[in-house]
């Protein structure tokens, strides 16, 4: 419901305020609905009200009345809800916009008789069947978005007559097939974003050779095949995100370089190889996420300054050696995050970390991590610190005791390593109204109501 009451978007008061230009230069408002002064501006609004009014019929239900006032008696269709006409074509519809009004039905094809228009937005409603190919006949139409419905069937190949297109949301729905390759037609498209989807096949290297791309979303799919060696060929890619595909191979070359590039969000794959070292020696880049695949090496070793990096994960994979001691230095930027749980890291955890003062979530759990607990008291703005299941000593207690200092701290994870009870810092326990999820003592597991689990 609270998905449905969200009509209060601020596009509506423009749209609900469209300046009555036509009104103002017909003799009177009573017939200006009918424009009968002006033949051919009464042929095309009349085929703009027909359109949408199809489009009403087409819909099984409409709980909100959002549509309501689209009547064929009510005067002029520019003030309909949702609804935004051109200034220098009068009576033209620009922009249909009818998000999370919990429409019922189906797309109709009469809105490829909206010629005029360049922005189509009925995501997060209820539409189902296909997305109709007479959408391609919009040549204007600038931004499409029809994210969260349940429309099935392809993405119709005719939507590559739409060279206009800049956006493209079909995110959230149940579309199926591969993506079709006469898209690449639509070369000024900036963001495509088809994620939770069935779609299906490899990821077409056209994709990266699209010269305004700027955001790449195509996670939650069933897409193979490597990603192409093309992505990150035009400077403008800052986004992209390949999650939850059956994705293979490593990461090509061209992405490395990419010199705008935020977002490498690549999880739940199977891709493999080693992990670019110019990824680390970025001055873009911001999240690098390669969760659970098959990645092996090390970490690299860069000694860059200048990176932005501030979340690393990189947790579920077969990497292996130590933490390069430069990896503290990533921490200028706040929030920082380092995920490298269940690998095969070994060696000690560098010392250099106290200096990464923004660190937050400190999880190298499940690895071969030995010898003692670096003295991370210093990291105040700490919330998560997970190094359970290694094979970490205690020198004494006084590295824990430090913890102290971190007030921030929900989640402390230590099990599993080879400390021993004796000399246990009661301090520690000072934290425990914070704790949320502590595996540590068998014995306080019936005073924490929490998570919890453990053997040191
Ligand atoms: C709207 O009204 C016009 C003129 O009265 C009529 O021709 C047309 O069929 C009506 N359209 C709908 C969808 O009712
Ligand atoms: C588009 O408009 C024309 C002229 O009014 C009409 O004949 C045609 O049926 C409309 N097409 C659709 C798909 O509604
Ligand atoms: C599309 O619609 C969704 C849901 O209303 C919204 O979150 C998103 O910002 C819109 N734009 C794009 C480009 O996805
Ligand atoms: C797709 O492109 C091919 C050749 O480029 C063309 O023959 C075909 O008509 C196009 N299909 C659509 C729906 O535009
Ligand atoms: C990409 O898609 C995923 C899944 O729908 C979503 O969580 C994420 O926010 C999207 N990113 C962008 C930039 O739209
Ligand atoms: C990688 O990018 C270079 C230009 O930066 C381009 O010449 C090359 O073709 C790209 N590689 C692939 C496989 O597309
Ligand atoms: C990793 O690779 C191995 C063999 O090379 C394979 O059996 C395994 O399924 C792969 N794991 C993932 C998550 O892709
Ligand atoms: C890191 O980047 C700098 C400048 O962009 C470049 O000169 C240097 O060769 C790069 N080093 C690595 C290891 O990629
Ligand atoms: C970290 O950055 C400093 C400069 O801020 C530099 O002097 C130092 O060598 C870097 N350390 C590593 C291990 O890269
Ligand atoms: C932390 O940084 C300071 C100042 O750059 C440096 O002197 C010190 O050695 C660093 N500590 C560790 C453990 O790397
Ligand atoms: C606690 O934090 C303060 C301020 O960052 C620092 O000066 C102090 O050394 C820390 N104490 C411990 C025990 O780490």
């Amino acid at each position: 419901m609270a998905g449905l009451c969200r009509n209060l978007h601020p596009h509506f008061s423009t749209i609900v305020h469209v300046p009555l230009i036509l009104l103002c230069t017909l003799p009177s408002p009573t017939i200006a609905a009918t424009n009968i002064n002006n033949p051919s501006v009464t042929e095309k609004s009349s085929v703009d009200r027909q359109a949408l009014l199809s489009f009403k019929l087409q819909l099984s239900n409409d709980p909100l009345g959002a549509l309501a006032s689209w009547r064929n008696g009510s005067a002029n269709f520019c003030n309909w809800q949702g609804i935004t006409c051109s200034k220098k074509h009068t009576n033209r519809v620009i922009a249909l916009d009818l998000r999370s009004k919990g429409l019922v039905g189906q797309i109709a094809l009469s809105v490829s008789n909206l010629s005029f228009l360049t922005t189509i937005d009925l995501s997060d409603n209820h539409l189902h069947s296909a997305i109709p190919d007479a959408i391609g006949g919009l040549k204007r139409l600038r931004k499409l978005n029809l994210s969260m419905n349940s429309l099935d069937g392809m993405i119709p190949a005719a939507l590559s007559s739409l060279s206009s297109l800049e956006e493209i949301s079909l995110w959230n729905n149940l579309l199926t097939g591969e993506i079709p390759s006469n898209l690449s037609r639509c070369s000024n498209l900036k963001f495509i974003h088809f994620s939770s989807n069935k779609l299906q096949g490899r990821i077409p290297p056209w994709i990266g050779t699209l010269p305004a791309l700027q955001v790449l979303n195509l996670s939650g799919n069933n897409f193979v095949g490597n990603i192409p060696d093309s992505l990150g060929t035009t400077p403008s890619l800052t986004f992209v995100n390949l999650g939850q595909n059956y994705l293979t191979g490593g990461i090509p070359h061209n992405i490395t370089n990419s010199q705008y590039l935020q977002y490498l969000v690549l999880p739940y794959n199977s891709l493999s190889g080693r992990i670019p070292p110019e990824l680390f020696n970025s001055s873009s880049l911001l999240v690098l996420d390669l969760k659970r695949n098959n990645f092996t090496g090390v970490i690299p070793s860069v000694n860059t300054v200048s990176s932005p990096l501030f979340s690393l994960t990189l947790s579920d994979n077969s990497l292996s050696g130590s933490i390069p001691i430069s990896l503290a230095n990533f921490s200028s930027l706040s929030h920082f995050t380092l995920i490298l749980q269940a690998n095969r890291f070994e060696g000690p955890i560098p010392a250099s970390l106290v200096n990464a003062s923004s660190l937050e979530v400190l999880d190298l759990g499940l690895n071969s991590f030995h010898r003692f607990i670096p003295r991370l008291g210093t990291l105040t703005m700490l919330k998560e610190l997970d190094i359970g299941v290694n094979h970490l000593e205690k020198q004494d207690w006084s590295s824990l005791f430090y913890l102290t200092n971190c007030s921030n701290l929900v989640k402390l994870l230590l099990d599993d390593n080879k400390f021993s009870k004796i000399g246990l810092p009661l301090g520690v326990f000072s934290l425990l109204s914070l704790l949320c999820i502590l595996r540590f003592y068998p014995s306080f597991l019936t005073s924490i109501a929490c998570h919890l689990d453990l053997d040191l």
